[in-house]
């Protein structure tokens, strides 16, 4: 029974960071714009509660964001979530971060999981675009998700830190479902992509090349670039990132990296 349940629900993403800016808006909104412009139904939170930026990217002015839902308190259970989403042109559908930074107080952990689940329930694919860091409300989000992706850039200090949300979301039993997104990873900086593997001790890492041109415009007009510029190499990248939903758990176990030699042995 608990399974007929199970199979009725959108498969749930999110994508978080250590550290700001890296990227996390501008691939998930492309992820899920590429999932529904394929005919998927697909709803993006925006899960920066205070400063998303979302609308932005898309270019929406939403009448309802998620401080009305929260709002509601008790009736929550009860009301029909779509009436608060915004349908964008490209079919996919919006649950907006508050115009406030104070009304972002009013989303609490224990309503994560009922907006979550009722938009499972009427979509087919649910993205997540999370505020930066660790908190209550993303752990939340975290537990329910069936994809956690790490987004990160070549700078060291993102990847340091990367490397320890890596380890810590490992410790709470979350292996099979993170992956590793490395943004702009083709940008001339002191580590270089093809080093990344060993620094975070992981073969589940997708690489995402820089475009400033492309992210640029598009974010100027609003419209996601895997719509306006389909054949461009990011856009694939994006399309890579999509496909990790085909991508069943043991398959990502087998790619992660072990360290070799006695190292390796000790840490078995
Ligand atoms: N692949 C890319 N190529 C070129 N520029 C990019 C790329 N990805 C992101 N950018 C640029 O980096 C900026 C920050 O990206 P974005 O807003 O998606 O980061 P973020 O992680 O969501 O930030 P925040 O932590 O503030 O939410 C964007 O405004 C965009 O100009
Ligand atoms: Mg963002």
């Amino acid at each position: 029974m608990k399974e007929e349940i199970d199979k009725k629900l959108g498969r749930m993403a999110i994508f978080v960071s250590s550290k700001g800016g890296v990227g996390k808006t501008v691939i998930s909104v492309n992820v899920a714009a590429a999932l529904a412009s394929k005919g998927f139904s697909t709803c993006i939170i925006d899960g920066s509660f205070q400063f998303g930026d979302v609308n932005l990217a898309l270019d929406i002015q939403p009448r309802y964001t998620i401080s009305d839902l929260a709002q509601k308190g008790e009736e929550l259970e009860e009301i029909k979530i779509s009436d608060y989403l915004y349908n964008h042109d490209s079919g996919l559908k919006v649950l907006s971060a508050p115009l406030k930074p104070e009304l972002a107080d009013l989303i609490t952990p224990d309503m994560i999981p009922v907006i979550c689940d009722k938009l499972r329930e009427d979509n087919e694919y649910l993205i997540v675009d999370l505020t930066t860091g660790i908190s209550e409300i993303s752990l939340n989000f975290i537990e329910m998700a069936d994809l956690v992706f790490i987004v990160t850039d070549l700078e060291l200090s993102a990847l340091r830190n990367t490397k320890t949300m890596l380890k810590t979301f490992e410790k709470l039993n979350m292996e099979s479902k993170l992956r590793v997104v490395v943004n702009r990873s083709d940008t001339e900086t002191l580590t270089k992509a093809s080093q990344v593997p060993d620094i975070l001790e992981t073969n589940d890492i997708i690489y995402v090349m820089n475009n400033f041109k492309v992210v640029t415009k598009s974010l100027n007009i609003g419209i996601p670039f895997v719509i306006s510029k389909p054949k461009e190499k990011i856009t694939s990248d994006i399309i890579s990132i999509s496909k990790e939903f085909n991508m069943d758990s043991s398959q990502s176990r087998r790619r992660r990296k072990r360290k070799s030699g006695l190292m390796g042995i000790l840490a078995r």
